[in-house]
């Protein structure tokens, strides 16, 4: 029968093909072009029809083993083919164990950072409470409710960054004060540790800075009792007892209001450079709350006092660590940050 005997040279050629494909791809056109819908196996199939009704179980079922054979060496050819590649793969992306290593270098927290973290464990060990505040701000929460209406002069001191629908980047840590003490109720202690935003560079002045406000209310809280608190703050930060002095100022939210100096740490007060000679070093600004901030957060100002203060936390650090440029800390240098291990 010639039918069945092109059926085996059909198969014995698949097999042989089968059996020598390099690779997957190869593979699959011998696969396509002996079992696809338009393959040698299939054609044989449609050769049926033309036998006599009596021999055609018997052709079907040889055309099926046929199939069937060259199914089973497609299989065991694409495991072959499939465990080669893998080796392959595995063995290029192999570790060479015997280059240098590439060396690993530790890196360290920003002085900045560090400078944070150390005022925050000093005043979360003295009862006070961590808490933060959004840094784009409503003219509400930096300006209005801290008694800075909107012709206020001490507005062109903050030169501020707004947004064309009127928000604002906050100018000073002091929004959080307004938010904090619309939910807490006194007695608190808070501190609110970020980022501010002021329209300003030069040799002591950046864009973006940081703050950390201060809040204690309570009842009979006084000047004094802020005093006492810096001066212990002060002299755990810097490690050794440092002279502080209160000088009167003026901000709208607070009243009276002080700036507050440190004895210059550079020269103990004897003068210096740093301190152009007067011995001191402002650090932050501060006051007894006034009575028109607590009265718009619904506090009564019969009843509690308290006392904030905003402190620039780079200008600590540039104290505590040494460092005479602000901008230092902004840029980046590795060469800079990696003298704070
Ligand atoms: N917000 C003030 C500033 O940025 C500092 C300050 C805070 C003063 C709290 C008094 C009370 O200059």
């Amino acid at each position: 029968m010639a039918a069945a005997e092109s059926l085996a040279a059909i198969v014995d050629r698949a097999l042989a093909d089968i059996g020598s494909s390099a690779d997957l791809a190869v593979l699959d056109e011998h696969r396509v072009r002996l079992l696809g819908k338009k393959g040698l196996l299939t054609d044989q199939l449609k050769t049926l029809g033309a036998l006599p009704a009596s021999e055609r179980p018997a052709a079907g079922q040889r055309i099926n083993e046929a199939k069937e054979s060259i199914q089973r060496a497609l299989d065991a050819r694409r495991g072959v083919l499939e465990a080669d590649k893998l080796d392959r793969e595995l063995s290029a992306g192999a570790i060479d164990v015997s280059l240098p290593g590439r060396g690993e270098e530790t890196g360290s927290v920003h002085p900045v950072t560090k400078a944070r973290l150390r005022i925050e464990a000093i005043f979360k060990q003295a009862g006070f409470q961590v808490v933060t505040g959004p840094e784009i701000e409503d003219d509400f929460h930096n300006f209005e409710a801290l008694n800075i209406p909107a012709d206020h002069p001490a507005r062109a001191m903050h030169d501020t960054f707004y947004f064309p629908d009127g928000r604002l980047l906050r100018t000073h840590t002091s929004p959080v004060q307004i938010r904090a003490m619309r939910v807490l109720r006194p007695p608190f202690a808070v501190i609110a540790p970020g980022r501010v935003y002021r329209l300003d560079s030069d040799m002591t002045h950046t864009p973006m800075f940081h703050q950390v406000e201060g809040i204690v209310v309570g009842e009979n809280v006084s000047l004094a009792n802020l005093k006492a608190m810096l001066t212990s703050f002060v002299e755990q930060y810097f490690e050794r007892p440092l002279g502080i002095r209160l000088r009167p100022s003026y901000f709208p939210f607070t009243e009276p209001s002080a700036e507050v100096d440190i004895e210059c740490v550079f020269c103990s007060g004897k003068g210096c450079r740093v301190c152009k000679q007067t011995g001191w070093l402002e650090i932050l600004g501060s006051g007894m709350i006034h009575p028109n901030v607590l009265k718009a957060v619904g506090i009564d100002p019969e009843r509690w006092q308290g006392y904030a203060f905003g402190m620039g936390i780079d200008r600590v650090a540039m104290l505590r660590y040494d460092v005479n440029d602000l901008r230092l800390f902004f840029e980046n240098d590795v060469r800079f940050l990696k003298q704070f291990p």
